[in-house]
């Protein structure tokens, strides 16, 4: 007993039957969505389908018959399995064409810059620095910003008793909060990069590390979050001569000036000997002072040589390698280029501040089209 595609059973198996099988199936195919596709494929040749049926007679006939129906059945069985993968592959395709189609984006359109939202005055000297000291040949290094004692002071020479650590107003997380019995803190600065760097990396070194940093402080000059920069170069016989180039080289390009004046004050810091503030020098322009020039100096960033002790609390020998290090505050080189006065303002969210002071997204800036914007 065969079962037919349209459900009824024949009996036998004659010439017209098959053909009309052959008909019937095949027509059934080329109109089939995936899902009849499948329900034809089950009916045709699955366990107990016409075709399977039909190959099963092969067993029951005389060696003629079989001779002369076994190519028609085999014939059959092919036709079909070849029109049911045809019709799958053209129905997937025409599936992929639709969705192709509908999710269909013109990338040649020009960007409605408005919705891009703007960059930040922050993030926009960030990429600026991180352009200019690029093409000086140093790198981009960060550290986490939860940090412990020993990176934040002890490696950078500030031991526990040095009145350092009481001026820089440090967040503690509570004492039941260390980690492998370290106690945590905010970092305070960027110059715990320095010794990450120096711990993991083999000299030359050559890094920035800019980033957020944190102190317990708040007027119109200082937020408790605010960003640095540090940098740190390490390598045989550096001098102070390399740190003064390098500085002068960054503010010309930073101020986009060549008549930047810098003034290296002696200073002190734990962690660099000599220890040196610059300033840079203003003038004054319809009343308001700009960058160039010496009429009057403005302190910038804090540099010097790196302490030989703290070289080698990093596991490297003083005597072989030397460095410089500078730090300073990406929050404030922001408001003296871009003229902005109150620093709170740089991080309450105003939308229309931030329309004001913000640089268009699609603006990147590079040495060759101009580092500002
Ligand atoms: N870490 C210092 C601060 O936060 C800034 C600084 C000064 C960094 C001198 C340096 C440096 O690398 O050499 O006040």
């Amino acid at each position: 007993m065969t079962k037919w595609p349209d459900g009824t059973t024949r009996m036998g198996f004659d010439v017209t039957e098959f053909d009309t099988l052959r008909a019937e199936t095949l027509a059934e195919i080329g109109e089939a969505d995936l899902a009849a596709l499948e329900d034809i494929r089950v009916r045709a040749l699955g366990k107990s389908g016409a075709i399977t049926a039909l190959l099963k007679t092969l067993g029951g006939m005389t060696p003629d018959e079989r001779q002369a129906k076994g190519p028609q059945i085999h014939g059959l069985r092919e036709a079909v399995t070849n029109a049911i993968a045809a019709r799958k592959a053209a129905l997937e395709a025409a599936a992929l064409e639709a969705r192709l189609a509908t999710e269909w984006l013109d990338m040649t359109l020009p960007v409605s810059a408005g919705r891009l939202g703007g960059v930040h005055p922050v993030s926009q000297v960030m990429d600026e620095l991180a352009e200019i000291f690029a093409d000086l040949g140093f790198a981009v290094a960060s550290g986490p910003e939860i940090e412990d004692d020993w990176h934040n002071f002890s490696a950078l020479n500030i031991p526990e008793t040095h009145p350092a650590r009481a001026m820089h107003d440090t967040f503690y997380f509570p004492d039941d909060k260390t980690v492998d019995g370290k106690r945590m803190l905010l970092r305070t600065h960027t110059s715990p990069v320095q010794i990450r760097t120096m711990t993991k990396q083999k000299p030359p070194i050559r890094i920035i590390a800019p980033g957020r940093v944190y102190r317990s402080d708040s007027d119109a000059t200082h937020t408790p979050m605010f960003h640095q920069i540090e940098g740190l170069v390490i390598d045989r016989g550096i001098h102070m001569g390399h740190l003064k180039w390098t500085l002068e080289t960054f503010l010309k390009a930073f101020f986009e000036r060549d008549d930047i004046v810098l003034r290296l004050r002696p200073s002190y810091f734990p962690f660099t000997e000599p220890s040196a503030e610059v300033d840079v020098g203003y003038s004054r322009e319809k009343g308001r002072r700009v960058i160039g020039g010496s009429e009057g100096w403005m302190e910038v960033l804090g540099c010097g040589m790196v302490h030989r002790r703290v070289i080698e609390n990093c596991g490297l020998d003083p005597d072989e390698y030397q460095g410089f290090a500078f730090g300073t505050g990406v929050d404030r080189l922001a408001m003296l280029k871009y003229g902005m006065d109150d620093l709170r303002a740089f991080f309450d969210g105003d939308l229309r501040w931030l329309k004001h002071y913000g640089f268009r997204a699609l603006d990147v800036p590079t040495l060759s089209g101009g580092i500002g914007a």
